[in-house]
């Protein structure tokens, strides 16, 4: 087919020329003798200017055509686009394809439901914008491809039908046919194949790998998601961390032109709970969570007697603006932490306000002013009860007050390293310990004398790395000790026929000269919607599942002929009406 170029290869520099372009009709104005399209190919949109001598067959929104005719400077610029400055002036036009009236409009700003945009895929990936994530996806991987291969990595594929992995969330199970009654499950990461790759003397790995999950889906969640998957041996954690750092830095560079100050800061997991509410902070504004028990260890006031933490956080200048409605959401927040409720005073005319202040004694109200540095129109938000608990109300109140008050400038970016994550979890309700990332995760040389006293106050060489409030990726120093894996095991309570079922012949592996080794995943996806500048996950997937982790296009997931149940040897009991 004859084309000459992409529309945006055109500028300037090309008026006078010859030029054939292809593409999709984005729209067409009829001014008089003179009809304009702007026709949009996967670069961008030009403008194609035909008059009364050009033959033109029946134009609709989203027709493809060819145009051939000669670049010239437009009378009237348009800024808004790459090729604003310029148009074809059309010699010739040919229809190559008609299109249906579309269900949904082509353009970046769309009213369509998302499941409409989803059921339509193929014209929803049409809009520019969508074209654009696909873009940076794209770049994020052309980057790490040569980052990681000029520092000696080399990519491996690892098995999708394989065993359950320990990543937490419940597997995808595909039924065997050979093996009736067995199954393969996804793998939520390659974790363990990594880890052997170690063992079989790669030294360097990574691969972009698909992982599958099937948890509660979120905003920044899908079932299936892709990391950049990379295991490392002989490096330490700041050897490692600093690699990384520059993985990183070329992304944003390679992607969105923007500068990443290294190195990053390095913010220990118990700071970050303290200060932020979370093992995520966003720390691009100055909302910090504060400790209170102090001012209030003569408190007259039941809910703060015998409580594990008692944390405040100042809203400045929202007085006024807090009112009862407020304050009934701030309570609802509290109850889905699991907490009783939540302490609101406010500051007016120089005096303490809120149905609250009676049960504060002068000396705390005095304490308050002078710790936050209180004034007229500021608010104090406190919460008591369990540190667990407490932290992360306050944590999801900060962001909330962030985000209504506009505290976070528009394309700022905020990189930084969690570490020193506790090894283990401890569930608050029934006391169950689980491993906060996976049970090959290294524990602190200085800990590992807690591991049979105390393990929740291990500490591990595990690290996040957080960009603007999303956990971009994650990983850890692994365990090369045999002693110590099994240690590890036995604290999460896994019996010898538990570890020789699920990870047997892992356990052997590490029998055969097993190197320090320390890896990590980024979420592709997610560090995707963060350059893209999106908060939606499943913009940045070209075919994402919807909330319900259904296809509202293909159907997926849908019923399978008795055939190939019966092949399964698998009957259905319950049955989705
Ligand atoms: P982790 O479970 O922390 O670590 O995952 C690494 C990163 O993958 C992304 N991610 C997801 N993205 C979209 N949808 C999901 N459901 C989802 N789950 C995780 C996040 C996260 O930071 N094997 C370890 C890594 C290691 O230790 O090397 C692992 O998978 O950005």
């Amino acid at each position: 087919m004859e084309r000459t170029c992409f529309n945006t290869d055109l500028n300037e520099k090309n008026v006078g020329q010859e030029v054939s372009v292809i593409g999709w009709v984005s729209k067409k104005r009829n001014l008089g003798s003179l009809l304009f399209i702007d026709l949009r190919d996967r670069s961008g949109i030009i403008q194609i200017t035909a008059d009364e001598s050009v033959s033109l067959p029946e134009i609709r929104n989203e027709y493809i055509i060819s145009a051939k005719g000669k670049v010239a400077l437009r009378s009237n610029p348009n800024l808004n686009i790459k090729t604003g400055k310029i148009e074809i002036i059309a010699k010739e036009i040919k229809v190559i394809n008609t299109a249906k009236l579309t269900p949904i409009i082509i353009a970046d700003e769309t009213d369509a439901l998302e499941d409409t945009r989803l059921k339509y895929r193929y014209l929803d990936l049409r809009r520019p914008v969508m074209q654009k994530y696909m873009d940076i996806r794209h770049q994020i991987k052309m980057t790490t491809h040569s980052y990681l291969s000029e520092n000696r990595f080399i990519e491996v594929e690892t098995p999708i039908l394989t065993l359950s992995t320990p990543e937490g969330a419940r597997d995808y199970l595909v039924p065997s046919r050979v093996h009736h009654g067995k199954f393969y499950a996804l793998p939520q990461s390659p974790q363990i194949f990594k880890q052997l790759l170690m063992i079989g003397g790669f030294e360097r790995y990574y691969q972009i790998a698909r992982c599958f999950r099937d948890e509660d889906l979120r905003a920044d969640r899908q079932p299936d998601f892709t990391q950049i998957d990379i295991e490392t041996s002989f490096l330490d954690q700041d050897q490692f961390l600093t690699m990384m750092e520059g993985l990183i830095s070329k992304i944003f560079k390679n992607t969105i032109n923007y500068d990443v100050k290294l190195p990053l800061r390095r913010l220990p997991y118990k700071e970050a709970m303290d200060t932020y509410g979370s093992d995520k902070p966003d720390t691009r504004f100055d909302i910090k969570l504060t400790d209170v028990k102090e001012i209030f260890k003569n408190t007259t006031f039941g809910g703060f007697q015998n409580v594990e933490a008692i944390k405040a956080i100042k809203v400045d200048n929202v007085a006024d603006k807090t009112s009862r409605k407020v304050i009934d959401e701030l309570t609802l927040e509290a109850k889905k932490f699991s907490l009783g409720g939540i302490s609101v005073i406010k500051r007016e005319a120089d005096q303490w306000t809120g149905s609250f202040v009676k049960f504060l004694s002068e000396e705390e109200q005095k304490a308050l002013i002078d710790k936050f540095d209180i004034k007229n129109n500021d608010i104090v938000i406190i919460a008591a009860g369990n540190y667990n608990r407490v932290c992360p109300l306050l944590g999801a109140i900060r962001l909330r007050y962030a985000r209504e008050l506009g505290l976070i400038k528009p394309n700022t970016f905020d990189l930084l390293w969690v570490v020193d994550f506790p090894l283990f979890e401890k569930d608050i309700e029934n006391g169950k310990i689980t491993s906060s990332h996976h049970p090959f995760t290294r524990p602190k040389d200085e800990d590992l004398k807690y591991l049979d006293s105390d393990p929740t106050k291990v500490l591990s060489y595990a690290y996040d790395i957080v960009i603007n409030g999303y956990e971009a990726g994650g990983g850890s120093l692994r365990i090369y000790d045999q002693d110590v894996q099994k240690k590890i095991f036995q604290v999460l309570g896994l019996s010898d026929e538990d570890i020789k079922r699920k990870f047997g012949f892992f356990v052997d592996a590490f029998q055969y000269g097993t190197p320090p080794h320390a890896g990590m995943a980024f979420g592709l996806d997610r560090l995707t919607m963060i350059l893209g500048g999106t908060d939606n996950i499943r913009d940045v997937i070209a075919f994402p599942k919807n909330l319900a982790a259904s296809c509202p296009m293909s159907g997926a997931p849908n019923v399978v002929d008795q055939d190939q149940l019966d092949d399964l040897a698998i009957s259905i009991t319950d049955m989705e009406k």
